[in-house]
Protein backbone atom coordinates (compact mmCIF):
# COMPACT_ATOMS: atom_id res chain seq x y z
CA UNK A 1 0.00 0.00 0.00
CA UNK A 2 1.61 3.60 -0.97
CA UNK A 3 0.21 6.99 -1.27
CA UNK A 4 1.18 8.81 -4.22
CA UNK A 5 -1.07 11.74 -3.59
CA UNK A 6 -3.36 13.42 -1.44
CA UNK A 7 -5.36 16.47 -1.93
CA UNK A 8 -7.72 18.42 0.26
CA UNK A 9 -10.05 21.27 -0.27
CA UNK A 10 -12.09 22.65 2.89
CA UNK A 11 -11.16 19.60 5.12
CA UNK A 12 -10.88 20.95 8.33
CA UNK A 13 -9.07 24.34 8.61
CA UNK A 14 -7.26 23.03 5.80
CA UNK A 15 -8.71 25.54 2.61
CA UNK A 16 -6.14 23.61 0.01
CA UNK A 17 -3.21 21.42 0.11
CA UNK A 18 -1.25 19.21 -1.98
CA UNK A 19 0.57 16.34 -0.10
CA UNK A 20 2.93 14.38 -2.92
CA UNK A 21 4.23 12.09 -0.14
CA UNK A 22 7.64 9.81 0.20
CA UNK A 23 7.27 6.20 -0.20
CA UNK A 24 8.76 5.47 3.52
CA UNK A 25 8.91 8.77 6.08
CA UNK A 26 6.70 11.44 5.85
CA UNK A 27 7.00 14.22 9.09
CA UNK A 28 4.78 16.67 9.23
CA UNK A 29 5.82 19.05 11.94
CA UNK A 30 3.75 22.58 13.18
CA UNK A 31 3.20 24.36 16.56
CA UNK A 32 -0.40 23.50 18.30
CA UNK A 33 -3.10 23.84 16.87
CA UNK A 34 -2.31 24.39 12.88
CA UNK A 35 -3.95 21.80 11.30
CA UNK A 36 -1.49 18.57 11.30
CA UNK A 37 -4.00 16.57 13.22
CA UNK A 38 -6.32 17.27 10.62
CA UNK A 39 -4.06 16.50 7.63
CA UNK A 40 -3.81 12.75 9.54
CA UNK A 41 -7.73 12.80 9.85
CA UNK A 42 -8.28 13.58 5.86
CA UNK A 43 -6.59 9.91 5.34
CA UNK A 44 -7.74 8.24 8.39
CA UNK A 45 -11.19 9.64 7.15
CA UNK A 46 -10.54 7.92 3.38
CA UNK A 47 -9.73 5.05 4.74
CA UNK A 48 -12.56 4.59 7.32
CA UNK A 49 -14.78 6.91 6.46
CA UNK A 50 -15.19 7.45 10.11
CA UNK A 51 -13.76 10.97 11.48
CA UNK A 52 -10.69 10.19 14.08
CA UNK A 53 -11.63 12.46 16.89
CA UNK A 54 -15.77 11.93 17.71
CA UNK A 55 -17.45 15.02 15.83
CA UNK A 56 -20.34 14.70 13.19
CA UNK A 57 -19.47 14.42 9.49
CA UNK A 58 -20.56 18.07 8.92
CA UNK A 59 -17.77 19.30 11.59
CA UNK A 60 -14.83 18.10 8.87
CA UNK A 61 -16.56 20.83 6.60
CA UNK A 62 -14.05 23.66 6.97
CA UNK A 63 -16.50 26.45 8.74
CA UNK A 64 -18.13 29.10 5.93
CA UNK A 65 -17.74 26.61 3.13
CA UNK A 66 -20.34 24.53 1.53
CA UNK A 67 -18.36 21.26 0.91
CA UNK A 68 -15.05 19.61 1.43
CA UNK A 69 -13.26 17.63 -0.75
CA UNK A 70 -10.74 14.72 -0.73
CA UNK A 71 -8.78 13.25 -3.19
CA UNK A 72 -6.41 9.90 -3.03
CA UNK A 73 -4.43 8.67 -5.25
CA UNK A 74 -2.45 4.90 -4.14
CA UNK A 75 -1.32 1.47 -5.18
CA UNK A 76 -2.49 -1.39 -4.04
CA UNK A 77 -1.16 -4.56 -4.83
CA UNK A 78 0.56 -3.04 -7.69
CA UNK A 79 -2.35 -1.71 -9.40
CA UNK A 80 -3.26 2.24 -9.03
CA UNK A 81 -6.72 3.66 -7.54
CA UNK A 82 -7.78 6.85 -7.76
CA UNK A 83 -10.78 7.68 -4.50
CA UNK A 84 -12.57 10.73 -4.22
CA UNK A 85 -14.99 12.15 -2.00
CA UNK A 86 -17.35 14.71 -1.25
CA UNK A 87 -18.99 16.27 1.87
CA UNK A 88 -21.58 18.51 1.22
CA UNK A 89 -23.35 20.77 4.38
CA UNK A 90 -26.61 19.57 2.99
CA UNK A 91 -26.44 16.93 0.65
CA UNK A 92 -25.07 13.06 1.02
CA UNK A 93 -21.47 12.45 1.42
CA UNK A 94 -20.44 10.91 -2.41
CA UNK A 95 -17.77 8.46 -2.65
CA UNK A 96 -16.07 7.54 -5.93
CA UNK A 97 -13.79 4.99 -6.70
CA UNK A 98 -11.43 4.81 -9.91
CA UNK A 99 -14.39 6.51 -11.64
CA UNK A 100 -17.25 4.57 -10.11
CA UNK A 101 -19.95 5.78 -7.79
CA UNK A 102 -19.89 3.78 -4.46
CA UNK A 103 -23.02 2.67 -2.72
CA UNK A 104 -22.42 0.60 -0.38
CA UNK A 105 -19.65 1.82 2.33
CA UNK A 106 -18.83 -2.11 3.19
CA UNK A 107 -17.91 -2.89 -0.64
CA UNK A 108 -15.42 0.28 0.22
CA UNK A 109 -14.01 0.00 3.99
CA UNK A 110 -11.01 -1.89 3.79
CA UNK A 111 -9.02 -0.39 0.41
CA UNK A 112 -7.33 2.32 1.85
CA UNK A 113 -6.13 0.52 4.95
CA UNK A 114 -4.35 2.34 7.47
CA UNK A 115 -3.15 1.99 11.41
CA UNK A 116 -3.55 4.93 13.41
CA UNK A 117 -1.99 5.97 16.64
CA UNK A 118 -3.51 8.91 18.56
CA UNK A 119 -3.14 9.67 22.19
CA UNK A 120 -6.89 8.00 22.78
CA UNK A 121 -4.76 4.61 22.28
CA UNK A 122 -2.97 5.41 26.04
CA UNK A 123 -6.31 4.42 27.37
CA UNK A 124 -5.99 0.78 26.40
CA UNK A 125 -3.07 0.67 28.75
CA UNK A 126 -4.41 2.96 31.23
CA UNK A 127 -7.66 3.25 31.10
CA UNK A 128 -10.33 0.91 32.38
CA UNK A 129 -11.62 -2.65 31.25
CA UNK A 130 -14.54 -1.03 29.27
CA UNK A 131 -11.41 0.95 26.94
CA UNK A 132 -9.65 -2.38 26.55
CA UNK A 133 -12.93 -3.94 25.34
CA UNK A 134 -13.57 -1.32 22.96
CA UNK A 135 -10.22 -1.98 21.56
CA UNK A 136 -10.96 -5.58 21.30
CA UNK A 137 -14.28 -5.14 19.55
CA UNK A 138 -12.41 -2.45 16.96
CA UNK A 139 -9.50 -4.69 16.12
CA UNK A 140 -12.00 -7.99 16.15
CA UNK A 141 -14.93 -5.87 13.65
CA UNK A 142 -12.13 -5.10 11.81
CA UNK A 143 -10.62 -8.61 10.88
CA UNK A 144 -14.42 -10.47 11.36
CA UNK A 145 -17.68 -9.88 9.59
CA UNK A 146 -18.90 -12.88 12.13
CA UNK A 147 -17.67 -10.95 15.17
CA UNK A 148 -19.64 -8.02 14.27
CA UNK A 149 -22.69 -9.45 13.64
CA UNK A 150 -22.07 -11.73 17.14
CA UNK A 151 -20.93 -8.62 19.16
CA UNK A 152 -24.40 -6.56 18.15
CA UNK A 153 -26.44 -10.08 18.74
CA UNK A 154 -24.91 -10.00 21.91
CA UNK A 155 -25.32 -6.54 23.09
CA UNK A 156 -28.99 -7.10 21.92
CA UNK A 157 -29.49 -10.08 23.94
CA UNK A 158 -27.94 -8.58 27.05
CA UNK A 159 -30.34 -5.35 26.82
CA UNK A 160 -33.44 -7.59 26.30
CA UNK A 161 -32.12 -9.60 29.07
CA UNK A 162 -30.88 -7.00 31.71
CA UNK A 163 -34.45 -5.45 31.13
CA UNK A 164 -36.02 -8.59 31.90
CA UNK A 165 -34.27 -8.09 35.28
CA UNK A 166 -35.09 -4.90 36.03
CA UNK A 167 -38.18 -5.28 35.06
CA UNK A 168 -38.66 -8.52 37.52
CA UNK A 169 -37.10 -6.61 40.55
CA UNK A 170 -39.49 -4.00 40.05
CA UNK A 171 -42.48 -6.42 40.03
CA UNK A 172 -43.70 -5.71 36.94
CA UNK A 173 -42.33 -9.32 34.98
CA UNK A 174 -42.10 -12.39 35.50
CA UNK A 175 -39.23 -14.75 34.28
CA UNK A 176 -40.66 -17.09 31.76
CA UNK A 177 -38.82 -15.99 28.95
CA UNK A 178 -35.26 -15.93 31.00
CA UNK A 179 -34.19 -19.13 29.73
CA UNK A 180 -34.75 -18.08 26.37
CA UNK A 181 -32.79 -14.46 26.58
CA UNK A 182 -30.15 -17.28 28.17
CA UNK A 183 -29.83 -19.10 25.06
CA UNK A 184 -29.05 -16.06 23.06
CA UNK A 185 -26.64 -14.55 25.81
CA UNK A 186 -24.99 -18.16 25.19
CA UNK A 187 -24.89 -18.43 22.09
CA UNK A 188 -23.36 -15.24 21.05
CA UNK A 189 -21.28 -14.35 23.95
CA UNK A 190 -19.67 -18.05 23.25
CA UNK A 191 -18.69 -16.51 20.04
CA UNK A 192 -16.94 -13.35 21.34
CA UNK A 193 -15.43 -15.51 23.89
CA UNK A 194 -13.64 -17.47 21.91
CA UNK A 195 -12.47 -14.63 19.62
CA UNK A 196 -11.27 -12.59 21.92
CA UNK A 197 -9.26 -15.32 23.54
CA UNK A 198 -7.57 -16.68 20.13
CA UNK A 199 -7.27 -12.67 18.68
CA UNK A 200 -5.43 -11.98 22.41
CA UNK A 201 -3.35 -15.02 21.41
CA UNK A 202 -2.25 -13.79 18.47
CA UNK A 203 -1.85 -10.14 19.85
CA UNK A 204 -0.08 -11.30 22.33
CA UNK A 205 2.87 -12.97 20.39
CA UNK A 206 2.89 -10.04 17.38
CA UNK A 207 2.31 -7.20 20.06
CA UNK A 208 5.38 -8.42 22.39
CA UNK A 209 7.66 -8.92 18.99
CA UNK A 210 7.22 -5.11 17.97
CA UNK A 211 7.45 -4.25 21.34
CA UNK A 212 11.05 -6.12 21.72
CA UNK A 213 11.55 -4.50 18.46
CA UNK A 214 11.18 -0.76 20.31
CA UNK A 215 12.37 -1.84 23.30
CA UNK A 216 15.97 -2.82 21.74
CA UNK A 217 14.83 -6.41 23.88
CA UNK A 218 14.95 -4.78 26.77
CA UNK A 219 11.31 -5.33 27.89
CA UNK A 220 9.17 -8.09 27.96
CA UNK A 221 5.05 -7.31 27.11
CA UNK A 222 2.62 -9.81 27.25
CA UNK A 223 -0.83 -10.12 27.45
CA UNK A 224 -3.55 -12.07 29.57
CA UNK A 225 -7.25 -12.52 28.73
CA UNK A 226 -9.82 -12.48 31.82
CA UNK A 227 -12.91 -13.55 31.15
CA UNK A 228 -16.02 -12.11 32.48
CA UNK A 229 -16.45 -15.33 34.05
CA UNK A 230 -16.11 -15.91 38.01
CA UNK A 231 -12.72 -17.91 37.68
CA UNK A 232 -12.91 -19.00 41.27
CA UNK A 233 -15.98 -21.46 40.91
CA UNK A 234 -16.33 -22.13 37.28
CA UNK A 235 -13.94 -24.40 35.11
CA UNK A 236 -12.55 -22.59 32.27
CA UNK A 237 -12.50 -24.36 28.85
CA UNK A 238 -9.62 -26.85 28.68
CA UNK A 239 -9.59 -26.30 24.90
CA UNK A 240 -10.02 -22.40 24.18
CA UNK A 241 -10.46 -22.55 20.68
CA UNK A 242 -13.63 -24.77 20.97
CA UNK A 243 -16.93 -22.49 20.78
CA UNK A 244 -18.96 -25.05 22.62
CA UNK A 245 -16.59 -25.04 25.52
CA UNK A 246 -17.29 -21.14 26.12
CA UNK A 247 -20.89 -22.00 26.08
CA UNK A 248 -20.82 -24.96 28.58
CA UNK A 249 -18.30 -22.43 30.86
CA UNK A 250 -20.78 -19.19 30.49
CA UNK A 251 -23.99 -21.95 30.80
CA UNK A 252 -22.70 -22.91 33.88
CA UNK A 253 -21.42 -19.37 35.28
CA UNK A 254 -24.97 -18.10 34.64
CA UNK A 255 -26.40 -20.76 36.72
CA UNK A 256 -24.12 -20.08 39.43
CA UNK A 257 -24.89 -16.41 39.52
CA UNK A 258 -28.69 -16.60 39.17
CA UNK A 259 -29.92 -16.12 42.56
CA UNK A 260 -27.66 -12.80 42.80
CA UNK A 261 -28.64 -11.54 38.92
CA UNK A 262 -32.04 -12.09 39.71
CA UNK A 263 -31.86 -10.01 43.19
CA UNK A 264 -29.55 -7.39 41.52
CA UNK A 265 -31.55 -7.11 38.59
CA UNK A 266 -28.57 -7.29 36.20
CA UNK A 267 -26.22 -9.70 34.09
CA UNK A 268 -23.21 -10.30 36.24
CA UNK A 269 -21.13 -12.60 33.90
CA UNK A 270 -20.38 -12.16 30.41
CA UNK A 271 -18.04 -11.19 27.98
CA UNK A 272 -19.40 -7.48 28.72
CA UNK A 273 -17.44 -8.03 31.79
CA UNK A 274 -14.18 -8.69 30.14
CA UNK A 275 -10.79 -7.72 30.59
CA UNK A 276 -7.09 -8.34 29.72
CA UNK A 277 -4.12 -7.83 31.56
CA UNK A 278 -1.19 -5.49 30.09
CA UNK A 279 2.17 -7.04 31.89
CA UNK A 280 6.04 -5.42 31.50
CA UNK A 281 8.59 -7.34 32.48
CA UNK A 282 5.41 -9.35 34.58
CA UNK A 283 4.04 -6.24 36.14
CA UNK A 284 0.75 -4.51 35.52
CA UNK A 285 1.80 -1.87 33.05
CA UNK A 286 -1.55 0.00 34.15
CA UNK A 287 -0.07 0.40 37.85
CA UNK A 288 3.35 0.04 37.58
CA UNK A 289 4.72 1.25 34.64
CA UNK A 290 6.30 4.70 33.77
CA UNK A 291 4.61 7.07 30.98
CA UNK A 292 7.25 6.29 28.42
CA UNK A 293 6.80 2.36 29.20
CA UNK A 294 3.21 2.75 29.00
CA UNK A 295 3.31 4.78 25.76
CA UNK A 296 5.82 2.27 24.37
CA UNK A 297 2.85 -0.47 25.47
CA UNK A 298 0.26 1.63 23.35
CA UNK A 299 2.51 1.58 20.62
CA UNK A 300 3.16 -2.14 20.32
CA UNK A 301 -0.35 -3.08 20.58
CA UNK A 302 -1.72 -0.46 18.02
CA UNK A 303 1.21 -1.35 15.74
CA UNK A 304 0.97 -4.90 15.86
CA UNK A 305 -2.34 -4.51 13.54
CA UNK A 306 0.50 -4.04 10.50
CA UNK A 307 1.84 -7.52 10.88
CA UNK A 308 -1.93 -8.26 11.04
CA UNK A 309 -3.36 -6.41 8.07
CA UNK A 310 -0.36 -7.25 6.25
CA UNK A 311 -0.81 -10.91 6.50
CA UNK A 312 -4.68 -10.61 5.39
CA UNK A 313 -4.27 -8.22 2.69
CA UNK A 314 -0.54 -9.07 1.53
CA UNK A 315 0.90 -5.83 1.56
CA UNK A 316 1.43 -3.53 4.75
CA UNK A 317 -1.18 -0.67 5.60
CA UNK A 318 -0.10 2.82 5.99
CA UNK A 319 0.62 3.86 9.50
CA UNK A 320 -0.78 7.25 11.00
CA UNK A 321 1.23 8.21 14.15
CA UNK A 322 -0.05 11.81 15.87
CA UNK A 323 1.83 12.80 18.33
CA UNK A 324 3.71 10.12 19.31
CA UNK A 325 6.96 11.35 20.34
CA UNK A 326 6.57 12.72 23.83
CA UNK A 327 7.13 10.60 26.73
CA UNK A 328 9.52 8.25 24.64
CA UNK A 329 13.41 8.71 25.17
CA UNK A 330 15.37 9.25 21.86
CA UNK A 331 16.49 5.31 22.31
CA UNK A 332 12.79 4.52 21.71
CA UNK A 333 11.97 7.40 19.25
CA UNK A 334 14.94 6.13 17.24
CA UNK A 335 14.21 2.63 17.81
CA UNK A 336 10.46 3.49 16.16
CA UNK A 337 11.34 4.86 13.21
CA UNK A 338 13.90 2.04 12.42
CA UNK A 339 10.87 -0.43 12.37
CA UNK A 340 8.70 1.39 10.65
CA UNK A 341 10.77 3.23 7.68
CA UNK A 342 11.71 -0.45 6.22
CA UNK A 343 8.50 -2.00 6.62
CA UNK A 344 5.28 0.79 5.47
CA UNK A 345 4.76 4.11 4.87
CA UNK A 346 4.45 6.44 7.86
CA UNK A 347 3.02 9.94 8.15
CA UNK A 348 4.32 11.38 11.85
CA UNK A 349 3.11 14.47 13.21
CA UNK A 350 5.47 16.32 15.84
CA UNK A 351 5.95 19.72 16.94
CA UNK A 352 9.62 19.76 16.86
CA UNK A 353 11.94 18.29 14.52
CA UNK A 354 14.51 17.60 17.34
CA UNK A 355 13.04 14.56 17.84
CA UNK A 356 14.81 12.94 14.51
CA UNK A 357 18.48 12.37 13.94
CA UNK A 358 19.70 14.34 11.13
CA UNK A 359 20.50 11.16 9.09
CA UNK A 360 16.60 10.04 9.65
CA UNK A 361 15.22 13.85 8.35
CA UNK A 362 17.29 13.69 5.53
CA UNK A 363 15.50 10.23 4.50
CA UNK A 364 12.03 11.79 5.10
CA UNK A 365 9.79 13.65 3.28
CA UNK A 366 8.58 16.98 5.48
CA UNK A 367 5.65 19.07 5.18
CA UNK A 368 5.56 22.31 7.31
CA UNK A 369 2.00 23.13 8.77
CA UNK A 370 0.81 26.78 9.51
CA UNK A 371 -2.58 28.43 10.05
CA UNK A 372 -3.76 25.17 7.70
CA UNK A 373 -1.48 25.78 5.13
CA UNK A 374 0.55 23.16 4.09
CA UNK A 375 4.32 23.49 2.51
CA UNK A 376 7.26 21.00 1.79
CA UNK A 377 10.70 21.36 1.58
CA UNK A 378 13.10 18.42 1.04
N1 LIG B 1 -14.29 22.36 10.45
C1 LIG B 1 -13.29 23.18 10.77
N2 LIG B 1 -13.11 24.35 10.10
C2 LIG B 1 -12.09 25.19 10.40
N3 LIG B 1 -11.21 24.95 11.39
C3 LIG B 1 -11.33 23.82 12.10
C4 LIG B 1 -12.37 22.88 11.83
N4 LIG B 1 -12.25 21.83 12.69
C5 LIG B 1 -11.18 22.13 13.47
N5 LIG B 1 -10.62 23.29 13.11
C6 LIG B 1 -9.45 23.95 13.70
O1 LIG B 1 -8.27 23.30 13.30
C7 LIG B 1 -7.25 23.68 14.20
C8 LIG B 1 -6.09 22.75 14.13
O2 LIG B 1 -6.44 21.47 14.54
P1 LIG B 1 -5.41 20.25 14.67
O3 LIG B 1 -5.15 19.64 13.36
O4 LIG B 1 -6.01 19.36 15.70
O5 LIG B 1 -4.08 20.95 15.21
P2 LIG B 1 -2.65 20.32 15.50
O6 LIG B 1 -1.71 20.98 14.53
O7 LIG B 1 -2.32 20.72 16.91
O8 LIG B 1 -2.73 18.85 15.33
C9 LIG B 1 -7.94 23.82 15.54
O9 LIG B 1 -7.53 25.02 16.15
C10 LIG B 1 -9.43 23.89 15.21
O10 LIG B 1 -10.04 25.04 15.75
MG1 LIG C 1 -2.70 17.44 16.85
Amino acid sequence: MRLLALRLWNFRNIAQAQIDPHPSLNIIVGANAQGKTNLLEALYYLSTLRPLRPVREVDLIRWGSPEARLYARYTHNGLSDELHLRLHREGKRMLVLNEQPITRQSGFVGTLPVVCFTAQDLQVVRGEPADRRRFLDSELSLLSHRYLYSLSQYRRALEQRNNLLRAHLEGSATLESLPEWNVQLVKYGARLFQARRKFLDQLNESASEVHQSLTGGKESLSLVYQPGLPIAHCPLPTAPEKEEEWADAFTSALHQVEGEEIRRGTTLVGPHRDDFLILVGGVEARTFASQGQQRTCALSLRLSEVPLLESLRDEPPIVLLDDVFSDLDPHRRARLVAYLQPRTQTFITCTDLGFFEPAVLEQARLFRVHEGQVSTDG
